[in-house]
């Protein structure tokens, strides 16, 4: 433990798996409390609560569907019962499905902006009394850098994560005389059990196209939520999206 984030309790969603719990395992290290929030709490998740618990700091871990109101809900009492209010939010879960939009189902695309946007406005919604009564709140949105360039096949993906940065930039305007932050960070291609779904040709194309010319990992993207979540290198990013995305998407 370093203790960047010491005495600071935070919620990421997504947390059993890739840059969730690459995530949560980076705040545990620099002292912060956690909720640890997937929609199943198996295997996986119990093994990322013990490694988190190895830092010495307490986890409480929540079963819940973010894209579902009643479950945030919960999630955030369950949450707020075991650590005290949360400071620090990281809306990381989210799914990723391929199709072309001439054969997309409303179904397919529905699924996509309930589970990878609305999730993001049901969390902060549900985030923001404690952190607006404390007037201190960190809030990071998993983006992509899809939402930015766009992704040929995976247009309802990136429309969702397009989504997270437009709703972003209007709540770190809406709050930021509390002393809440919203950010985004939008990764590249990053190998994890998301993009293992994706078909060979995208991740060969895709590849090839890279300025660093490789995928990266997820411990190579839960320093920048570090960053976002302190103090003092945090502060003074509102509104942001930071791209650790190999130099896919350069702006
Ligand atoms: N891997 C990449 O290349 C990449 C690139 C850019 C952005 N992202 C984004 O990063 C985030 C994490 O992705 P990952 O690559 O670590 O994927 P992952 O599949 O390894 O992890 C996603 C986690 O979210 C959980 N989850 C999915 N739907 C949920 C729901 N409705 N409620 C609660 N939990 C749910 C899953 O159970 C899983 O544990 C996602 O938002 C993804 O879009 C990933």
């Amino acid at each position: 433990m370093t203790g960047l984030l010491a005495g600071r309790k935070a919620l990421v969603t997504g947390a059993g798996s890739g840059i969730g719990a690459a995530i949560a395992e980076a705040f545990a290290v620099e002292g912060a409390d956690l909720c640890l929030a997937d929609k199943t709490t198996g295997v996986d998740l119990a093994e990322v609560a013990r490694r988190c618990e190895e830092q010495g700091v307490n986890v409480c871990s929540v079963r819940a569907d973010v894209a579902d109101e009643l479950d945030v809900a919960r999630l955030f009492s369950e949450a707020e019962a075991a650590l005290g209010d949360i400071d620090i939010l990281v809306n990381n879960a989210g799914i990723l499905t391929e199709c072309r939009v001439a054969d997309m189902s409303v179904a397919m695309f529905d699924e996509m902006i309930a589970i990878d946007l609305r999730s993001v406005f049901l969390c902060c919604r549900a985030a923001l009394p404690a952190m607006e009564r404390n007037g201190f709140g960190r809030i990071i949105n998993v983006s992509s850098q899809l939402g930015q360039r766009g992704g040929a096949g995976l247009a309802h993906y990136s429309a969702a994560k397009a989504g997270v940065i437009g709703f972003t930039r209007a709540l770190a305007r809406e709050v930021a005389t509390q002393g809440i932050t919203a950010n985004c960070i939008a990764p590249g291609p990053i190998h994890t059990a998301l993009s293992a779904g994706l078909s060979k040709e995208w991740i060969a194309s895709v590849s090839a196209g890279l300025p660093l010319g490789r995928f990266g990992v997820a411990a190579e993207v839960a320093p920048t939520a570090v960053l976002l979540a302190s103090d003092p290198g945090g502060n003074l990013y509102t509104g942001q999206t930071l791209g650790p995305n190999s130099g896919d998407v350069m702006l």
